[in-house]
């Protein structure tokens, strides 16, 4: 059976569990060597990977085109204005014809169900790289930077600030998945759909106040208050301004909670410049695990994990 990793569930709490720890060894394993040398045991050697992005990326187009590089295979990026797709082929079509050409297809769109047609019509894996629905691959770089950090996943308390959106829906999913609570603070209009909620199978939940959420939380995150292809409206950045990450909120977590943004940020709006580049920020590291993480999604993908 074809492995697609279209959101957190389809390799469950054992393969994500499993991806966590080859992406942690594998990382170590090839500290201070330069970025392009490849793993010494070039697990996806001869292997291709297609990067369709119909949305902007700077982190999933670098790091997918470096852990594939890495992994000993290589890559495609088009942008889907350039192709075909942009002028009305199917995505059915284009996935067929993909699957005859490469090894593995990553998709970033704005619309989940077609990452759901690519994975039926491909032959070959197929990743989500972000829709509107969900984000797996950032949650799976969360994961390892917060083990990273020392903090066991069962049982974290993970804060979420602001705009109830993709990111979130899979931060719920890896809480359910993965036994930690999700608290999140959205203003009202700007709270996860009650399916994104049920994501997180009984450890996720929407509070009414940023300091409810942030109370006793071990990690907290937030994200851009207008996600890509959203409308961009003063209303709704007026009603984000309190959920604000500042330090003052920052305070009022655990003693040594940890901080995390999946970029790109706006400073100043979701987050102020004192807490993203403070001591309690782990954005850059959290950024890098994306290489990381992905090539363990890679790996898990052609069923190597
Ligand atoms: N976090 C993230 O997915 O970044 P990009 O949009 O730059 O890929
Ligand atoms: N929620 C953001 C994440 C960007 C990586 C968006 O969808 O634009």
């Amino acid at each position: 059976m074809t492995r697609h990793f279209l959101d957190l569930t389809d390799a469950g709490t054992a393969g994500i569990q499993a991806m966590l720890d080859d992406a942690i060894a594998r990382k170590q394993a090839r500290a201070g060597w330069p970025k392009g040398k490849v793993d010494a045991d070039a697990p996806l050697a001869g292997r291709v990977l297609a990067m369709v992005f119909e949305k902007n990326s700077t982190r999933t187009r670098v790091s997918f085109d470096m852990a594939i590089r890495q992994l000993g295979g290589t890559s495609i990026v088009m942008d889907a204005g350039s192709m075909q797709l942009g002028r009305g082929e199917s995505i059915a079509d284009t996935a067929r014809i993909l699957s005859g050409y490469v090894d593995a297809i990553m998709i970033r769109t704005d619309d989940h169900q077609k990452v759901v047609d690519m994975a039926k019509y491909a032959s070959v894996p197929v990743i989500n790289g972000l829709t509107d629905a969900s984000h797996p691959c950032q949650i799976m770089a969360d994961m390892e930077t917060i083990l990273e950090a020392g903090f066991a996943l069962p049982g974290l308390r993970v804060a979420w600030l602001g705009d109830g959106n993709n990111v979130l829906a899979s931060i719920m999913e890896a809480g359910g998945l993965m036994g930690f609570d999700v608290v999140a603070a959205c203003p009202q209009g700007y709270q996860p759909s009650d399916a994104d909620v049920a994501r997180g199978k009984g450890r996720a939940r929407v509070v009414g106040t940023p300091r409810e959420a942030a109370e006793g939380a071990d990690i907290i995150v937030t994200d851009s208050w207008i996600s890509m292809g959203r409308a961009h409206a003063e209303t709704k950045l007026a009603a984000m301004m309190p959920f604000q990450v500042t330090e003052a909120l920052m305070a009022s977590a655990k003693p040594g909670a940890k901080f995390l943004h999946c970029l790109p940020a706006h400073r100043g709006e979701e987050v102020v410049d004192a807490v993203i580049d403070g001591p309690q920020s782990l954005i850059w590291q959290e950024a890098e695990n994306r290489l990381h993480a992905q090539k363990a999604v890679l790996r898990w993908c052609f069923g190597q994990i």
